[in-house]
């Protein structure tokens, strides 16, 4: 959580505040913070775990379960994240009580991303379905597709460099092997439903999106 003096500076200057939760202690940490939105970050979630009450194990909790119990603790708006990529779950987390989304993976694979191309190629391939939290790229878990890269080094998760030193050395690897055609040895952070996202334009993917949650809620 931002020190007192940061998070009234970033408020006198008119900044609306978002923090990430992956537990109902940090959402209840950030309200008294005084931050002005939670996002509820489900376990099935692409890229760095947002917990910051350690032990990381603690946050390791679905959507499904999550969501709820912080829009029960907190008063503030809370913003659904993890695994969602179309409206189905857009509406399903409407009904569990969220005031918003965020979708991540879902957008790595439109045309607009910066991802790189072979990153999105690999999304549409069938290992997209294989993700798992992994420390080898960063030294944090992260959630990644499961390539050669994090399969090799499984074993050695505990002997990372710390946060984000790690990274300094894989990311030069990912490139290389981008560079050569293959996503083996990048950093493929995608969540769970990774193998669901549509490499659809941003603004065709967002419209697709919106009509499939109102058709998802009439039907509820
Ligand atoms: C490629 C990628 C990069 C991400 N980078 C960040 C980041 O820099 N900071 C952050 O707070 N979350 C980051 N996230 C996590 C998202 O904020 C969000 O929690 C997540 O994407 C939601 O789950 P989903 O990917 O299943 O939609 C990243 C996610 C992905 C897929």
């Amino acid at each position: 959580v931002p020190a007192p003096h940061a998070i009234a500076a970033l408020k006198s200057a008119g900044c609306y505040l978002l923090g990430t939760a992956t537990t109902v202690p940090e959402a209840l940490a950030l309200e008294r913070a005084g931050i002005d939105a939670i996002v509820a970050q489900g376990f099935e979630a692409g890229g760095h775990r947002g917990t910051f009450e350690e032990p990381f194990s603690a946050g390791e909790i679905g959507l499904f379960a999550l969501l709820p119990q912080v829009v029960d603790a907190v008063q503030i708006p809370v913003i659904a994240a993890g695994g969602i990529a179309d409206g189905r779950g857009i509406a399903a987390a409407f009904t569990l009580g969220a005031a918003g989304v965020q979708l991540g993976t879902a957008f790595v694979v439109t045309p607009e991303s910066e991802a790189d191309p072979v990153f999105r190629r690999a999304l549409a391939e069938p290992r997209a379905r294989n993700t798992r939290l992994t420390r080898v790229f960063t030294g944090r878990p992260a959630r990644a597709v499961v390539t050669r890269f994090v399969a090799e080094l499984a074993d050695h998760e505990q002997q990372t460099l710390p946060y984000p030193f790690q990274r300094a050395y894989t990311g030069q690897v990912g490139k290389a092997g981008l560079a050569r055609g293959t996503a083996d040895f990048h950093s493929l952070f995608a969540g769970q439903s990774a193998a669901v996202s549509r490499p659809l334009p941003a603004a065709k993917l967002f419209e697709t999106l919106v009509a499939e949650t109102e058709r998802a809620l009439k039907r509820s």
